[in-house]
């Protein structure tokens, strides 16, 4: 009897913790899911004012470029200010074209040059963890351009530069090698900054992760090509993991400036696994030699 009540109450409660889970669990993991997503692409480190203690993805953090001055939006839940209003379709063609629910066609430093490449689920997972985030009443800044400088342009800058593919595992490469792109290509897209631009603000794919003496805010980039010399061609797997999950580097120092960011903003969240395959992608960028000079660097003991 005594027993026969504990099987009871114990299937009872397993029904109700197996119904309340098939509700939440779906959602939540998706949000969990699109939350490492966002890690691994940056997308906190641009669109929140850190410094001057700005709102989660709130936007108004400036970029300083060859062409002016740029101000990230917010992109919080906010119907007004933000991307409240949004469908996901409207999102799905922000990062895949380039291109806002009302048409306008982004600049390029928004890197949904890099973002189109992302897998459709990823894509949706981030969409729903957006939207887990509070909303903030924050108006985003007009961005201050040189006088030539027109969103029309970005038409025909697309047209020479860019096209729209989700990213696609290379037939004889590992599984590592191609999860590994896809995370340095598709979402930490490390290129935007170690590989160095034309003219016209597009990058140079001959030059991949060969370095970048002009990067954003005037940072020199160095060169990450696996060349041994001027690259990263040195550097054993594990002084890698070391860099992803502290920003150390392999004679002592840590790394400073916009890679410090990259690291606490994304590379420290890093999954074992991913943080391995990003190592046998890197291990295989065909070495370049290029001498960049970085200066900010900062001594482990400060
Ligand atoms: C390198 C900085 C940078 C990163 C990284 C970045 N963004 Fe942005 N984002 C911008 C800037 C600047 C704009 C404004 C572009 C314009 O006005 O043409 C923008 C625009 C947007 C817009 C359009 C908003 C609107 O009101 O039209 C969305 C949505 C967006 N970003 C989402 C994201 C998401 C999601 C991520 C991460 C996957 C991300 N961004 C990563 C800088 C960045
Ligand atoms: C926002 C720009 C930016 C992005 C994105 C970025 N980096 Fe960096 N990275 C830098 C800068 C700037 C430095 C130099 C930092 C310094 O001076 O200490 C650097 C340094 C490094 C170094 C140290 C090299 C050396 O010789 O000391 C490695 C390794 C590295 N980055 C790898 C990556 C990888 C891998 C990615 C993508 C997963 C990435 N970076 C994305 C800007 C960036």
């Amino acid at each position: 009897m005594h027993i026969t009540r504990k099987l009871l109450s114990l299937a009872a409660s397993s029904v109700l913790l197996w119904n309340t889970a098939s509700f939440a669990v779906d959602d939540a993991e998706l949000r969990k899911k699109g939350e490492y997503i966002f890690h691994l692409a940056g997308c906190m480190g641009c669109h929140t004012d850190t410094k001057n203690k700005g709102a989660l993805l709130a936007g108004g953090l400036s970029f300083n470029t060859p062409f002016g001055k740029f101000y990230s939006p917010n992109i919080t839940p906010d119907p007004v200010h933000g991307i409240g209003k949004w469908t996901e379709a409207d999102f799905i063609k922000a990062l895949r074209e380039g291109v806002s629910p009302q048409g306008k066609q982004y600049y390029p430093v928004f890197p949904y040059t890099a973002y189109s490449q992302m897998q459709l689920g990823d894509i949706k997972a981030l969409w729903a963890y957006l939207h887990s985030i509070s909303a903030v009443a924050q108006p985003s800044k007009e961005h201050e351009l040189s006088w030539y400088v027109f969103r029309v342009s970005n038409r025909g800058w697309k047209m020479l530069y860019f096209t729209s593919k989700e990213w696609e595992n290379i037939a004889g490469k590992s599984a590592a090698w191609n999860r590994g792109a896809y995370i340095a290509n598709a979402l930490a897209h490390c290129g935007e900054c170690h590989t160095p631009r034309n003219m016209f603000g597009a990058l140079k794919t001959s030059q991949h992760y060969a370095g970048n003496l002009a990067g954003p805010e005037g940072a020199k980039v160095p060169n990450i090509t696996h060349d041994v010399e001027t690259g990263i061609g040195g550097w054993k797997k594990d002084e890698l993991l070391a860099f992803f999950s502290e920003g150390a580097t392999p004679d002592g120092d840590y790394t400073g400036g916009l890679m410090a960011e990259v690291v606490d903003n994304s590379l420290k969240y890093l999954s074992k696994e991913d943080a391995e395959a990003l190592v046998s992608y890197l291990a295989e960028v065909p070495a370049i030699s290029n001498v960049i000079k970085s200066k900010e660097k900062k001594r482990r003991s400060d």
